[in-house]
């Protein structure tokens, strides 16, 4: 068995290698000039079960994937598992308006091609595993962010709409602490409204679990609400720290204490590994 870290996704490679006393593949790539990728496995990986990891966003990580995958195939993998921390274009997962594309099938139709397994992490929805034509599982990054989560003393845990209500409850049962829920209604993409609803936070700790923090529109206004709530201390917590345009502003100028993500997507709110999440799912 060897393990290949796509560029996206080196930490997740190299944290599941160590835990799984699995070697990294070695390989080599470059942008040739005109920006398109390259790539060369060094090892003999014929007859080998490969697993790769990689995040599908930004765009150049779906190529990068998609040429790790047929490199694979080429070099004779017997068996080969995707796994994909961050799963790109989860949330268009319907055609919510006639001619709209169903991107998270495209997407999932194209990696089938040269996958005999699919390992993804809290995708929006979990009906999207369903549009693989191979075997396609999910993990939760909960059990990881309560773990870290439980550190804080924390009082409450917060799902900012209904669709995280489970993950907020799940949490909760690990930090050992009450929870709740706020109700959103989302206007467009950059734009969401939350109904007032009694809160019990006051001089309370508490964190907001959701999958995606994108724009920090959910979270702002959840955060926001809990202050007027009389919370002390507000975390954001999520799977996948996207944190879009100037979405770190928005959350610290509503009042955020903490912002805590995964290494779905790596940036300097990843705090929480994501590899032992996705371990037990690694068939060996
Ligand atoms: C939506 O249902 C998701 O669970 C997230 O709440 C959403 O993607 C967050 O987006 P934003 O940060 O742009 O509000």
């Amino acid at each position: 068995m060897y393990i290949i870290g796509g560029t996206a996704s080196k930490n997740t490679a190299e944290d599941l290698s160590k835990e799984l006393k699995v070697p990294l593949a070695n390989t080599i790539s470059k942008r040739f000039p005109d920006d398109e990728f390259y790539l060369r496995i060094m090892d003999d990986i014929s007859g080998e079960h490969v697993v790769i990891v990689q995040t599908t966003y930004p765009d150049p990580n779906i190529i990068e994937l998609f040429i790790l995958q047929n490199a694979a195939e080429e070099a004779g993998a017997k068996k080969i598992t995707v796994v994909i921390p961050y799963f790109g274009y989860a949330r268009q997962d319907t055609k919510f308006k006639e001619g709209e594309p169903i991107s998270a099938k495209a997407m999932a139709n194209l990696i089938s091609l040269s996958a005999d397994k699919v390992i993804t992490v809290d995708p929006h929805k979990e009906y999207i595993l369903d549009f693989f034509s191979t075997s396609a599982v999910s993990c939760s990054a909960i059990p990881e962010l309560a773990k870290y989560l439980k550190e804080k003393e924390i009082d409450m845990v917060l799902a900012p709409d209904k669709g995280a209500l489970e993950r907020a409850k799940e949490a909760s049962k690990i930090i050992k602490c009450n929870f709740d829920y706020m109700e959103k209604t989302r206007i467009d993409g950059e734009t969401i409204e939350i109904k007032p609803k009694k809160l019990d936070a006051q001089n309370k700790n508490v964190a907001i679990i959701d999958d995606i923090i994108s724009t920090g529109g959910t979270m702002a206004k959840s955060i926001q609400e809990l202050k007027k709530h009389g919370a002390k201390n507000v975390f954001v917590a999520c799977t996948h720290g996207l944190f879009a345009g100037g979405a770190i502003k928005k959350l610290t100028t509503a009042g955020c204490s903490e912002i805590i993500s995964t290494d779905t997507i790596q940036s300097k709110f990843s705090k929480v590994k994501i590899a032992p999440a996705i371990s037990p799912f690694l068939d060996k």
